[in-house]
């Protein structure tokens, strides 16, 4: 199971380098066979911990220049992060990423060998158009995106579920994961307002390889708790 924590705009150095002091104990002390990621915000990245890997929220397909606001794989090598978050939501939808700027980062990174989270998930208006328009909807996020790429991790994150507390269903996980595992056999996460009290019956749905985690993961002790609820379903 991969337990990610996307700490979006949360968290400065101080205090996610206490978050994941806190974090590291539990997993040191409870024995968590679990994969724990981390992507903290751009001012707080840092090399990855023993036990934790520490990923990037964002990136552009560059090792330097001048793309004011940006980071490059200089900025990445120096604190030896090789993992990337890509295709967000809030990327998509906030900052206005089109398909074409996120192919580009994926085969750029992909060529170096770096380890990507992509992540794709449909608007309200498309889940409310039914569930054939959702499937098309995220087949056109994966075109073009090589899904055999060995260090690819997949997340299905509706967007209306993301920050919203509204989590998908049982009902609707299944159908999609299980549309995407035809596709790819990669490890797929579900995220979109997971939280500690539904963590363990999402995690245990076939098909759900982990979960990708906003506001939960906002707390050490929240994030721990989706660490023990991995634990249970697995052992
Ligand atoms: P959420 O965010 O858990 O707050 O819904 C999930 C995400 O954006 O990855």
């Amino acid at each position: 199971m991969i337990i990610a924590a996307n700490l979006k705009t949360n968290h400065n150095r101080t205090k996610t380098a206490a978050y994941l002091d806190t974090i590291e104990e539990y997993i040191k002390e409870h024995k968590s066979k679990d994969r724990a990621v981390v992507f903290p915000s751009m001012s707080s990245l840092c090399p990855s911990r023993e036990r934790i890997t520490i990923g990037a929220q964002n990136a552009y397909p560059v090792a330097n220049g001048s793309f004011t606001g940006e980071i490059g794989t200089d900025h990445l090598d120096e604190l030896a992060i090789r993992t990337l978050l890509i295709g967000h939501s809030e990327r998509r939808h906030i900052l206005n990423e089109d398909i074409g700027l996120i192919k580009r980062k994926f085969d750029f990174f992909a060529e170096l060998g770096y380890e990507i989270f992509f992540c794709v998930g449909e608007p309200l208006e498309i889940k409310e158009t039914g569930f054939e328009s959702v499937l098309t909807y995220i087949n056109r996020q994966l075109d073009g995106i090589d899904l055999t790429y060995p260090k690819l991790v997949l997340a299905y994150e509706p967007v209306w579920a993301i920050g919203t507390g509204k989590t998908a269903t049982k009902e609707d996980i299944i159908a999609v994961h299980s549309a995407i595992k035809e596709l790819s056999d990669k490890p797929l996460l579900y995220g979109g307002s997971v939280k500690v009290e539904n963590a363990a019956e999402i995690l245990a749905i076939d098909g759900v390889d982990g979960v990708l985690v906003g506001t939960t993961s906002w707390q050490a002790d929240k994030y721990n708790a989706l660490l023990a609820s991995a634990q249970t379903i697995k052992e």
